[in-house]
């Protein structure tokens, strides 16, 4: 457990409004750490998994985290989704896709604080089979990726060549092996200056390969390794020159012992 350079004595115990959120650095990623009134120090993944808010001005209380965007409530410890997971029938949880907030372990000792660079299990209650939307049979939302096995295209609107877009968001659930790569395809719609970018949570998954893949409807073609066992989080962005976003498909990747 690498230690993330964080004294205990700067991160105080305050809920609600005043809750103090940290962002620290941890191998290649960053997480955000905050102590619970409790003193507990609890630390977590920087983005909603709803639609990938920011979560350093999330609010806490009695240790759960509120998204500052849609209101979305989140166990600190153990990840689950609090709201509106537990309201929502089984049949209709592919509609509000709550997923999960990536946890990670923490150790407090000798003044200092320090973090898992890997995300504890997923919680219990979280079943990505359920946030998947049922097949309508037009092909429009892609299947999830299996361990070592090529995805569809990838579904969604495209972005219109050279007009300004809102940023399309979209979150998917796959499952790989530890040990194994998989692929992911991503639209290719020709817009000046933008290219497909990523941002891995988590040191369980690098991506090894990017490569243009012609045909009738081109695309780009990323190849992913997972190692460990865990759950991580991929981010492909959209973006231009600038850094400005058009569109982000972010996968969060339950990977399993080979
Ligand atoms: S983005 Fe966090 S609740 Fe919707």
């Amino acid at each position: 457990m690498p230690s993330v350079g964080l004294p205990s004595s700067e991160l105080v115990a305050a809920e609600g409004i005043e809750t103090q959120i940290r962002r620290v650095r941890v191998g290649d990623g960053h997480v955000l750490v905050a102590r619970l009134t409790s003193g507990e120090v609890v630390a977590f993944a920087p983005v909603c998994p709803h639609q990938f808010t920011e979560l350093d001005e999330a609010t806490i209380r009695d240790g759960t985290l509120r998204c500052p965007r849609h209101g979305y409530l989140y166990d600190t410890r153990s990840g689950e989704n609090i709201h509106p997971g537990r309201e929502t029938s089984p049949e209709n949880m592919w509609k509000v896709r709550p997923g999960f907030l990536p946890c990670y372990q923490v150790r407090e000792e000798g003044g200092w604080i320090s973090v898992s660079d890997d995300p504890s299990p997923p919680p219990l209650a979280y079943d990505p089979a359920l946030e998947e939307r049922p097949a309508r049979g037009d092909g429009d939302d892609p299947a999830p990726v299996g361990a070592g096995a090529a995805s569809p295209a990838a579904g969604g609107a495209p972005v219109a060549g050279g007009a300004p877009a809102a940023v399309e968001q979209s979150l998917k659930f796959l499952t790989a092996a530890s040990g194994s790569t998989f692929e992911i395809r991503l639209p290719l719609v020709p817009r000046p200056g933008f290219s497909w970018r990523f941002e891995v949570v988590g040191e369980l998954l690098q991506v090894v390969d990017e490569q243009f893949e012609p045909g009738y409807s081109p695309c780009h073609l990323v190849r992913v390794a997972a190692h460990g066992v865990g759950a991580a989080t991929l981010s492909c962005i959209y973006a231009g020159e600038q850094g400005e976003r058009a569109e982000v498909r972010t996968f969060i990747v339950r990977v399993q012992p080979g």
